[in-house]
């Protein structure tokens, strides 16, 4: 049922840490080259963090700046929704550290491990919070420290290439449905028997004790992933998912006027612009400067697509993520 309410994006905000890692940074601890690397993935440098950073301090950088983008103090921000899979600590999550750091007190904050789509899975839920009239004036970052828990060994340098640190943010407030604006359409899935296609097994519940001598020798506190595979059904579930948004809304692939996927590698976001038809002026693309950002690619492509311009007001955008789970979701906002 269509009700009064939509919800729309008040501002927006990114940040990434100042130390930027080039393909040749890399090759100093691994066996790569910068050629593999861009031709593979597409990423020329990331972002790595330095001294003692957690992901809540990147993502109150990128929430001050959506803040100040929507006009709105963090006094007045009612529901914090944080999206990470690296949270600063094992418990408790990193919302509430957000929520103490903005001195936004006693509100909720809702941690949200979703992966690669954690933020679309946060805006979805955002989104019907607003529309039911709970919350007003939602904060909804996603934020990830990578290059503190990746493998820089060659046994590691399939996945250590590809990831960056990040964050970016959404002020989300309501705004009536006449106007046409604001999120029209989201779209959540998940296939949890790919778990293990890309999955973080220690520290674990399941073992007693959590994390050993020997599960670090054998690097299981390291990311790992079946590359192959997750390509393959990254380039299907993304396209999907945008046609299935496209048809709940009764629109089509020419009504977009700019597509962002899910920052994985530039080779997927390629080919799922051609699967879709799309061409160059309405995708935009930024992980050859700050790889996957996981949790934090969508909102910070969002925020620099805004910032050059290239989202204009009235303007439909698509975003659409796959990943570790697997999760993939989709959604469309009239901007
Ligand atoms: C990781 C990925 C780039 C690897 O590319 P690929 O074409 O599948 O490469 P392969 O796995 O076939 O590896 C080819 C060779 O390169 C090697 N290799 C792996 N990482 C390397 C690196 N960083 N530098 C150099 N060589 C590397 C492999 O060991 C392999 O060597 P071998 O042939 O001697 O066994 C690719 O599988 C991929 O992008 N997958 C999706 C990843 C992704 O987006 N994940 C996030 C989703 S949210």
């Amino acid at each position: 049922m269509e009700g009064r309410m939509r919800t729309k994006v008040l501002g927006t905000g990114m940040y990434v840490p100042p130390k930027v890692v080039t393909n040749d940074d890399l090759a100093k601890f691994m066996t790569t080259t910068d050629d593999w690397i861009v031709e593979r993935t597409g990423i020329k440098t990331r972002r790595y963090t330095e001294g003692e950073v957690g992901a809540s301090d990147l993502a109150y950088e990128a929430a001050l700046q959506a803040c100040r983008s929507a006009g709105i103090e963090p006094s007045s921000i009612d529901l914090i929704i944080f999206a990470t899979l690296s949270p600063d600590y094992g418990f408790p999550g990193s919302g509430v550290l957000l929520q103490a750091k903005l001195g936004a007190k006693d509100i909720p904050a809702l941690d949200v491990r979703n992966q690669c789509s954690g933020f679309l899975y946060g805006l979805s839920v955002a989104d019907a919070l607003i529309r039911t009239g709970q919350y007003q004036r939602v904060l909804l970052v996603g934020a990830e420290v990578h290059s503190t828990g990746l493998d820089f060994s060659d046994r590691g340098r399939d996945v250590a290439v590809l990831f960056g640190d990040g964050a970016g943010a959404v002020m989300l407030g309501p705004v009536d449905a006449e106007e046409k604006r604001g999120i029209l359409v989201t779209r959540l899935h998940s296939d949890g028997s790919h778990a293990k296609d890309l999955w973080l097994e220690a520290p674990a519940s399941r073992y007693s004790p959590r994390l050993t001598k020997e599960m670090i020798d054998e690097g299981r506190h390291y990311p790992k992933m079946n590359g192959k595979r997750v390509f393959v059904d990254a380039v299907r579930s993304m396209p999907a998912v945008v046609e299935e948004c496209l048809a709940a809304a009764g629109l089509n692939i020419a009504d977009i006027d700019l597509f962002i996927a899910h920052q994985a590698n530039l080779r997927i976001c390629n080919a799922v612009q051609e699967r879709l038809g799309l061409d160059d002026t309405k995708v935009f693309n930024n992980i050859q400067k700050y790889g996957n950002t996981t949790a934090g690619s969508i909102p910070i492509a969002l925020h620099e697509a805004a910032a050059e311009g290239r989202i204009k007001k009235g303007g439909l955008v698509c975003v659409a993520s796959f990943g570790s789970g697997y999760t993939w979701a989709g959604a469309l906002i009239r901007w």
